[in-house]
Order: structure tokens, then sequence, then C-alpha cells
């Protein structure tokens, strides 16, 4: 190559449990990729999770956090969650807080069958369930604002506050069209719970009408989320861009996983668009499986892959996306897909493909 690379400043945040273990292999992609087509990629790893947390009390240090807003494109993430931090303290200050801080109110969650064998529906195929879900990632029931009173008495109070800003909305929802026009899709669906949520959800049923008007050529449609879910079982097929708030966004994508065959085929992009972005698997910790080397990570690469297109070499998601479906179709898979393989033998296979 005679061409010098440019340098991509990725951080890499393993966590808990089957976090490192997938992180791992998606950089083994990621390196692969770098020496055939000079992307320039330098890691800088971070002991953050739950064993740091335990050691010295750290969770995310703040200039840390600045750091990575200031001299990184990309923060790849594998998860956060361990049953020895039963408050989840380290993962609300590293994950949460990052999406906060960061401001990465884009959560962008594909749903994308790669083969029909792994779709727990019947007949479904490929050409029927192929959609993004944007999930709004820095407001709505996330924020901690509420608090306990009279705590542990017969008198207690608990509240949580949905927050929803008319910025957030609207921001929201139009990075969701804006993504069906970028991708000639043809309907937007915008979810929520205005008939039993009278305050916020109004606020987003008219934010999505007034910018569904800016797009003539996009079909819009509205689903109460209850109803979303029946849809994404009985019809997916109806679906091409999703728009929600971060709870519902968060739950519809783990039914999303399982109708694209699975919690461990499911990527993500936390993205604020020109700034750093942090991309990770839609599963979390694993506890069960941590340390067995048995964790599918597809999930981890095809988020790595999502983060390719985010440095600006969205044809080498292409190609990433070739190569694990060639996997699905080969059953070059883990157990919990009816494989045989171990984590590394799929990555392996994914690699050899590539
Ligand atoms: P989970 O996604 O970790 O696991 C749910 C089930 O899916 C388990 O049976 C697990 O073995 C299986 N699974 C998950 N990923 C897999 C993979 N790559 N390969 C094969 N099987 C896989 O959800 P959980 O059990 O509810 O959560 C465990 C911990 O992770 C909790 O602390 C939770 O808060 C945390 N969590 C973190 C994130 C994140 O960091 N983004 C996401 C979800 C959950
Ligand atoms: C996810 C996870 C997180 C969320 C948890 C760990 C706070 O479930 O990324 O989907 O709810 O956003
Ligand atoms: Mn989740």
């Amino acid at each position: 190559m005679s061409q010098q690379a440019a340098n991509k400043k990725i951080a890499v945040i393993g966590g808990d449990g089957i976090g490192p273990e997938v992180v791992a292999e998606g950089i083994r992609v990621l390196t692969h990729l770098d020496r055939a087509h000079n992307i320039g990629l330098q890691f800088e790893h971070f002991d953050l999770g739950a064993d740091r947390y335990l050691k010295d009390g750290t969770t995310m240090p703040p200039e840390l956090m600045q750091r990575l807003a200031d001299t990184f494109d990309a923060i790849f993430l594998g998860a956060l969650g361990d049953p020895r931090v039963p408050s989840n303290v380290h993962a609300k200050d590293i994950l949460l807080g990052s999406r906060f801080q960061l401001d990465l109110f884009i959560n962008l969650r594909p749903i994308k069958l790669l083969n029909s064998r792994y779709c727990p529906l019947k007949d479904a195929g490929p050409e029927d369930i192929n959609m993004v879900v944007f999930r709004e990632n820095t407001e709505g029931l996330y924020t901690g604002i509420g608090g306990q009173f009279k705590r542990g008495t017969a008198d207690e109070v608990a509240l949580e506050t949905e927050m929803n800003t008319r910025k957030g909305v609207e921001r929201i929802i139009r990075a969701a069209f804006a993504y069906a026009k970028k991708h000639g899709l043809k309907s937007v669906c915008m979810s929520d719970k205005a008939n039993a949520m009278r305050h916020g959800h109004d606020l987003w049923q008219r934010v999505f009408a007034e910018v569904g008007e800016e797009y003539p050529g996009i079909e819009t449609f509205h689903l109460y989320v209850d109803v979303l879910c029946m849809e994404l079982v009985r019809a997916p097929k109806r679906f091409d861009v999703i728009v929600t708030n971060n709870l519902f966004g968060d739950i519809v994508t783990d039914l999303g996983a399982q109708i694209q065959g699975g919690i461990g085929l499911a990527a993500s992009g936390n993205i604020h668009p020109g700034q750093v972005s942090l991309f990770e698997p839609v599963h979390g910790s694993a506890p069960d499986i941590a340390g067995k080397g048995i964790a599918n990570p597809l999930a981890a690469i095809l988020s790595a892959g999502m983060m390719l297109t985010h440095l600006g070499h969205a044809d080498l998601e292409t190609k990433v996306i070739a190569a694990v479906k060639g996997c699905l179709d080969a059953k070059q898979v883990t157990r919990e897909l009816g494989g045989t393989l171990n984590t590394t033998d799929v990555t392996n296979a994914v690699i050899e493909r590539l």
C-alpha cells in the first residue's frame, strides 16, 4: 500500500462477563480488515467494568469521558453487568454515562434476518425481516430523574419520571426520516403509548406528524407499542424504519433480536453523527456462559461492522455482513444456534470468508 492510512482511534471497553470475550473477536476481524484495506485503526484498551470497580471503586473517570469526546473516533464496547454489583452503578456510569454525556442520541439497532433457519417465525425469510430501529438514547425513562420517599416503610413512594424534550424527540424522529430517505426506504413507523401516557407521548405524536410532512415521499404510520410487539411477530414485513423512545426501544429490540435469529446476532450503534460514537452488541454480559468460550461473537462482529460505516467504510460493513451470512448459511455457528463451534472458531470462519 502506498497511501498513508488515516489514523482512527478506537477506545475499547470489554466490560464484564462475555463482553471482553466477544470484543476480542470483533477486534480480530477489524485488525484483519485493517491489514487488508489500510484503514489505520489504533486501539486503546481501558480497564473498566465490575472487576475494576470492585478493586478501586472506579466506574468511569470524568477525565476519560472528556478524552473520549475530544480524541477518539469510536468506542467499541462489550457489555456491563455483574452479579457482584447488584446496584449496577458501574454500568450506569460507563454505558448510560457515555450515552448521555457524549450525547449519543441515536441508538441504531438493525433487525435483519440473514438466514430463515434461525428465525422462530413460521415461513419468514430475509425478505420479510429487514428493518432498523431508531431508539431515542438520551432521555425518556433512563435519566434517573425521580426519587424515593420513606424507603423501606409501608408508606414508601418511588417515582421514576419520563423526560421527553422537544429537542430530543425531534432529533431522533428527524434522524429516522433522514435514514429512510437516504436508503430509499418506504415507511417510518413511530411507536409510543400515547393512549395512556398523555403528556410526553402527545409530544411524540405532534412532532412525528410535523416532521413527516417534510418527507412527502415516505409513508408514515403509528402503532402503540403493545401493538408494535404483536405486529413484529405477525407481520414483520410491514416495517422499514421504527422510531421510538428509550425504554420501548430497549424492549422491542430484544424481541427484534429473536426474530433475526437470536440475541447473539443483534448489533447496535450509539451514534451522534460526526462525533465519537459507541458500538456494542445488544446483548448483555451473559454471566451464565461467561468464561466458557461459547459466546456467539457475531453480534459484536456485526457491531464492529457498523463502526466501520461510522468511520467512512460502509463497503467494509457490507463485506462483514456477507461473511456473517456465509457462516450462518454454512451452519458455522455457536451452540445456542444449534452449531458446534466455539467463539474463536466462528471468528476464524468469518475471517476466512473475508
Ligand atoms: P444477556 O443478554 O446477558 O443474556 C440473556 C440470555 O442470552 C442468556 O441466556 C445468555 O446466555 C444469552 N446470550 C446473551 N448473549 C449471548 C451471546 N453472545 N452468545 C450466546 N448467548 C448469549 O441478558 P441478562 O441476562 O438480562 O443480563 C446479564 C447482565 O448484562 C445484566 O447485568 C444486565 O444488566 C447486563 N446487560 C448489559 C447490556 C449492555 O452492556 N449493553 C445489555 C443487556 C444486559
Ligand atoms: C441495552 C441494555 C441497557 C439498556 C441496560 C444494561 C441499562 O439493556 O443496551 O439494551 O437498557 O439500555
Ligand atoms: Mn437491552
